[in-house]
């Protein structure tokens, strides 16, 4: 149920809206975190970074073989003399104590200037990963926790080289389209907790059969945008300045809808005239992370801070967003006392 403010928004972003990389931009010296840089956008966001002369970069990949891959892609960009230290190590978003294990693993790492969270899925199937319905243990939970877990080394760092740090989440401009009504009225049923209702085919509003999961990868963006700006008021400490943005790369080219049907004629055609590229889409990223404090909290599109839906800046919206946020974090309570001590540090 989207506005026709978010509507308008939405495209004329796609449509007329350009992304690129800063003049200027340099990471010499800075160590960089990216999930998802096996294919797509994140992949093209690690080929900008290294060029740009990132010192080291570590690659999150829930397949080593394919982190190995796309590590010689990015050094041997053509044209390119590369001389990061690119790392491949293990994360699988479905599988909590992966996610613990490579945040443990950043925390021993000597520092940390910038950490993007870009993994996602589209899936067309229904299916649970730790109980939950896939696409939002992968897109939200699994997300949320990592930036959680990350926050530790983005402090230190910050204190120790006297300058912010950033902490990027790949969000969507599809957020608009989470909510529905039939969602909202299944969600007003508060004694039941959100993820479960939404991990219950019962009552996860799937659009119906025909249309099997496909309002669900909005729905995951929706959600996470709402708990990236609670995480946004908690993440900083006094001289530990950690900025949390999230961006939309824009409708781009990629293996997320590898699930999908083939497209139809109309699609097609949506496709010729509207899709970026991802390379395209990455410049968004590398943005967020160069654009500065005042992106805190907010969310970023072609390149500049854009106002979320009218459903999250409404009350319903930041009310919404405060159960979601209590509802996520006793379940990480459940799962390690880290994420809720971590947050409460002074
Ligand atoms: N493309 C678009 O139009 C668009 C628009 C708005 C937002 N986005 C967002 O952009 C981000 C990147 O998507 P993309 O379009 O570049 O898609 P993509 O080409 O499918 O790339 C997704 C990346 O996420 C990784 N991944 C998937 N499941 C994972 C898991 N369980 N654990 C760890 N990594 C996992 C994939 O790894 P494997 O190689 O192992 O599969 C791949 O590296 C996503 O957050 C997506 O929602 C995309």
């Amino acid at each position: 149920m989207p506005g026709f403010g978010d509507i308008r928004q939405f495209m004329i972003g796609q449509a007329f809206g350009s992304t690129y990389i800063p003049q200027n931009a340099d990471f010499t010296g800075k160590t960089i975190a990216i999930t998802g840089a096996t294919a797509g956008i994140g992949l093209e966001c690690a080929k900008h970074l290294a060029r740009l002369n990132v010192h080291t970069l570590i690659l999150g990949c829930r397949n080593l073989e394919r982190g190995k891959t796309a590590k010689n892609i990015i050094i041997n960009q053509p044209k390119s003399k590369i001389l990061t230290s690119i790392e491949v190590w293990e994360v699988d978003l479905a599988n909590f104590s992966s996610v613990i294990s490579f945040a443990k693993r950043i925390q021993q790492f000597p520092r940390l200037d910038a950490f993007i969270s870009n993994a996602g899925i589209e899936p067309m199937i229904f299916q649970l990963a730790e109980d939950i319905e896939m696409t939002l243990t992968v897109n939200v939970v699994s997300t949320m926790l990592l930036n959680i877990m990350v926050l530790p080394k983005l402090r230190e760092t910050s204190t120790k080289y006297a300058s912010p740090t950033t902490l990027t989440t790949v969000g969507s401009s599809v957020h608009i389209f989470g909510l529905t009504e039939n969602l909202l009225d299944n969600l007003h049923n508060k004694s039941k907790d959100t993820f479960d209702i939404l991990s219950d085919q019962n009552t996860a509003d799937l659009g119906g059969p025909d249309a099997a999961m496909s309002p669900r990868y909005a729905l995951s963006k929706t959600i996470l945008h709402a708990l990236l700006g609670r995480l946004a008021t908690k993440a900083s400490r006094k001289d530990q300045e950690v900025i949390v943005n999230w961006v939309n790369p824009g409708w781009c080219e990629s293996e997320i809808s590898r699930h999908k049907n083939a497209p139809s004629l109309s699609t097609k055609i949506s496709i010729a005239l509207l899709r970026r590229t991802a390379e395209q889409g990455s410049r968004e990223l590398i943005n967020a992370i160069l654009i500065g404090k005042e992106s805190n909290g907010c969310y970023l599109s072609e390149c500049s801070i854009k106002p979320e839906s009218a459903f999250l800046r409404s009350k319903d919206g930041q009310q919404f967003a405060d159960q979601l946020w209590r509802e996520l974090m006793s379940r990480f309570e459940k799962l390690s006392p880290e994420p809720n001590s971590i947050l409460a540090q002074q």
